[in-house]
């Protein structure tokens, strides 16, 4: 029987084109949906990111899917054979002992995968803004090392050890204080704070247009949001005898240092942690659930406002010191921006440029895609959309965007986010904007039109129009205007 062809994962992969045909496996079955791509409720991007390959994992995010007899209805119609038993989940080989990244979690598929061991990958833009909170499987990985798997394994080992480094080591062990998991959800106030991470790379693409850059070419899906809860870092400090300002300041205090179980070093300004608006918790929830392992468990340094680095995956101490962590993303090049003028580290002060912390004002379009063609009649107006964020929790006030390459702006509506205190703005703003067409050329070509935009934050800081003057050697911070080229057809 026809339904019982049998076909290969590998068959299927190479099913991902209208060309090929677009293929995708679901359970232990094998569809061919060329035809209703088109027709899909959900659009054609969204159905597209799952050519090839199985669309089980896209829909334990999009469940409406699950259960729903229009959906059994379509895939009766469309169903072509089976997959090979030989490539079903969970039977894909042996894990290799050797490797350190066997055993980690996996990767969602709708992910852009710019490298597998360590991942990093991003959110695609079709996905981005389709909630304000992310959902935990598809936020952006950014990690420098394999995820921790075997140290974090015994659940009755797990803790944080917290202690007090001033002048010398010896001071550090006499301090030293163990808090198990169980300690911190039992003795401690359980503090909720939604706030949006951001790689320092993020946008690092549109750097290299300018000139090379070291580092992932990211594009602007290396950012998300969620709710996080624990507990509140400035209550761990007191419980550390340094309660207030001036205890940090008898003691010689200026630095919070996170260290992971992957070896990650970074720190943090005392003044950030010890600010009662400033909101920084060690978390051990994310959306609601524990937090999953590739996003930190059992717990994660959230710092709001602060580049993605400083807020530590799978925490397992914190030290209070009167220096900063030590380590290539704290201290050395990794994270710090230099003029556009350095070429090269020769000759250059590392240690006088400070590192990342807070990050400056950023908007991305994220809707329409660039590179789209645009069906419009003449006086019609186009729907654009996309996130603005700031760093240090400064809200964002106002987002222009422009039609015509930034000769002329129209004010955009600040939607999801907006309602954020605006000192305390810690996840990001979902803006929107109506803008009239303009003026169709005619022709088979279509008219081509440059979108961009920009935010304003609470100080009135604003997105620089190009990257050539913000250029910098390891491409980071990148809020340039961002624009997306477009076509439209009538
Ligand atoms: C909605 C079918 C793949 C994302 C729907 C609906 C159907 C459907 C029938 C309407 C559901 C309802 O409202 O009752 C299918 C079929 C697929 C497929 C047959 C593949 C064989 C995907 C994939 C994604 C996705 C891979 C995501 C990457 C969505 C979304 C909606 C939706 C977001 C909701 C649209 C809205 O509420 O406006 N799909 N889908 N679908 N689908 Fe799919």
């Amino acid at each position: 029987h026809l339904l019982q062809r049998v076909f290969s994962r590998a068959d299927v992969e190479q099913h991902n084109t209208t060309e090929a045909g677009i293929w995708v496996i679901r359970g232990d079955k094998v569809y061919d949906i060329t035809e209703f791509v088109q027709n899909h409720p959900g659009g054609a991007s969204k159905i597209m990111l799952a050519a090839g390959k199985s669309v089980d994992p896209f829909w334990r995010v999009y469940q409406q899917h699950l259960g729903n007899e229009a959906v059994e209805e379509l895939l009766r119609e469309m169903q072509i054979g089976v997959l090979d038993p030989k490539d079903a989940e969970g039977l894909a080989g042996e894990v290799d002992p050797a490797d350190p990244f066997a055993r980690e979690p996996a990767t969602h598929p709708a992910l852009s995968v710019h490298y597998a061991k360590p991942v990093n990958a991003e959110i695609p833009p079709s996905l981005l803004m389709d909630s304000w909170i992310t959902p935990n499987e598809l936020w952006y990985v950014r990690h420098h090392h394999p995820v921790p798997m075997e140290a974090i394994d015994d659940d009755a080992e797990l803790g944080l050890d917290l202690s007090v480094a001033v002048g010398g080591g010896g001071e550090k062990e006499a301090q030293r204080i163990r808090l198990s998991l169980e300690d911190l959800k039992r003795d401690f106030e359980k503090k909720k704070v939604v706030a949006t991470m951001q790689c320092g790379g993020n946008r690092r693409g549109g750097l290299n247009g300018v000139d090379g850059t070291k580092g992932t070419s990211w594009d602007v899906g290396a950012i998300s949001n969620a709710e996080w809860a624990g507990v509140p870092l400035a209550a761990l400090l007191t419980r550390a005898g340094v309660d207030s300002p001036e205890a940090a300041e008898r003691m010689g205090i200026k630095h919070v240092q996170f260290e992971s179980h992957d070896g990650m070093l970074a720190s943090i300004p005392i003044e950030k942690a010890l600010n009662p608006y400033g909101d920084a918790i060690v978390a051990y929830e994310m959306n609601g659930e524990p937090i999953p392992r590739k996003n930190g468990y059992p717990l994660r340094a959230i710092v709001p406002g602060f580049v993605g680095v400083r807020n530590v995956k799978w925490l397992k101490s914190i030290t209070l010191s009167s220096e900063e962590s030590e380590g290539p993303w704290q201290r050395g090049m990794n994270y710090k921006v230099f003029s556009p003028s350095v070429k090269d580290l020769n000759g250059v002060d590392i240690a006088s440029v400070p590192t990342i912390q807070e990050q400056p004002v950023q908007s991305v379009i994220v809707s329409p895609a660039d590179g789209e063609r645009i069906e419009v009649i003449e006086g019609e107006e186009l729907e654009i959309r996309g996130y603005s964020w700031s760093g240090g929790g400064r809200g964002v006030i106002r987002v222009d965007v422009s039609v015509d390459g930034g000769k002329t702006w129209h004010t955009a509506k600040l939607g999801e986010g907006s309602n954020q205190n605006p000192n305390r703005a810690w996840a990001w703003t979902f803006w929107e904007a109506t803008v009239p067409a303009p003026a169709l050329k005619g022709g088979e070509a279509g008219t081509k039109v440059d979108i961009c935009c920009k935010a304003t934050d609470y100080a009135h800081n604003c997105q620089p129009e190009t990257p050539d003057s913000i250029w910098n050697l390891r491409g980071l911070n990148n809020n340039s205007w961002h624009h997306v080229k477009v076509v439209l057809e009538d």
